[in-house]
């Protein structure tokens, strides 16, 4: 008789048994959620291309905050849109600048709740890059230069530590950042402050929503000159094993879904704490659909969050933190 002696379905047959050999999970602690700060007074505007994602002023801050510690998240990013902006991206390391400001905020309110700080330039310059651009006076070709732009990254670095930012996250892929924000750390005295390395960040279409939220997109060009290119798996090695020797503490692999084999090769070659950024691109793609009716939205949330670990992610910083905290709490 040809019958299966092998019945993969035997571990299926209830709800139980399928708990039981489950391999991967997700939990509330896994979770980063990002927060949008602007300046100003009174402000809660949401995000056109991200349903249920808002821009809050500092004074109505403290409802986001709460609804975040209740449903026992540990840790947001905050994200800055300034009033002002210049060549320099001089509000990005300005002692009152706006995430300087907010994380003062936050640690006022809930000083158990970490604050993860983006180091960046790119919503702080009027040109939208993420470092200092030079122009040739003949070509008329622009630039971004590398080690001028560490110098203002780490002053960015520092004062957000001075805020009392617990964890520094540098996202701009200029080479030797991370070496740069630990030198500039340590030596203000913050020499426990770690870095989460954006590692392994690709010039992708689907940060669009984020710069519609951030105003942060390039005014000229694109950053193709220092993001990764999508087609490149093994240089996102060179670019982690370059961060872990600088002194990163934590690894991470951006966008999320698109990139899940990287997150996988990541994380059988390193073994620091490894972060998938589900970005806003593909938040805001979940949502359209969902808004049509087209799809499940719980369920594709969780199926997503669940890949991400699967795949060695072991902490996600997602749009969908609150949701996920709230599905966790239902069972689902
Ligand atoms: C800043 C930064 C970006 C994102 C996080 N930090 C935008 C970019 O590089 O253009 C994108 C996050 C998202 O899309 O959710 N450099």
């Amino acid at each position: 008789m040809g019958f299966p002696i092998v019945r993969n379905r035997r571990l299926r047959g209830s709800k139980a048994l399928r708990n039981l050999v489950r391999e991967t999970s997700v939990s509330v602690h896994d979770l980063i959620y990002p927060i949008y700060v602007v300046s100003g007074t009174q402000v809660k505007e949401e995000i056109k291309s991200m349903p249920g994602v808002y821009r809050f002023s500092l004074d109505l801050l403290e409802e986001e905050l709460k609804e975040v510690v209740g449903l026992g998240i540990e840790a947001i990013i905050l994200f800055g849109i300034p009033d002002h902006k210049d060549e320099h991206g001089s509000s990005a390391y300005d002692h009152n600048g706006i995430v300087q400001e907010a994380t003062r905020r936050v640690k006022e309110l809930y000083p158990e709740l970490l604050v993860v700080a983006d180091t960046c330039l790119c919503q702080f310059t009027d040109h939208g890059h993420c470092g200092v651009v030079h122009v040739d006076e003949k070509t008329k070709r622009a630039d971004v230069l590398n080690d001028p732009s560490l110098e203002l990254l780490v002053k960015t670095a520092v004062s957000q530590a001075e805020a009392g930012a617990d964890i520094i996250a540098p996202s701009n892929m200029m080479d030797g950042f991370v070496a740069a924000i630990r030198q500039g750390l340590d030596d203000a005295g913050y020499d426990q402050v770690p870095i989460m390395s954006y590692s392994v960040k690709y010039a992708s279409a689907f940060y669009g929503p984020f710069r519609d939220a951030a105003n942060s997109a390039p005014q000229f060009g694109d950053r193709k000159t220092y993001q990764m290119d999508p087609g490149n798996a093994r240089e996102a090695l060179r670019e982690a094993e370059g961060d872990v020797i600088e002194g990163a503490d934590f690894l991470m692999v951006k966008p999320g879904l698109a990139y899940l084999d990287v997150l996988r090769t990541l994380k059988d070659q390193f073994d620091l704490p490894l972060v998938a950024y589900n970005v806003s691109g593909e938040y805001a793609m979940v949502k359209a659909a969902a808004m049509q009716g087209w799809i499940d939205e719980p369920a594709i949330v969780m199926e997503t969050m669940i890949s991400f670990k699967r795949a060695g992610a072991d902490l996600i910083i997602t749009y969908f933190a609150k949701d996920v905290a709230r599905l966790l709490r239902n069972n689902r």
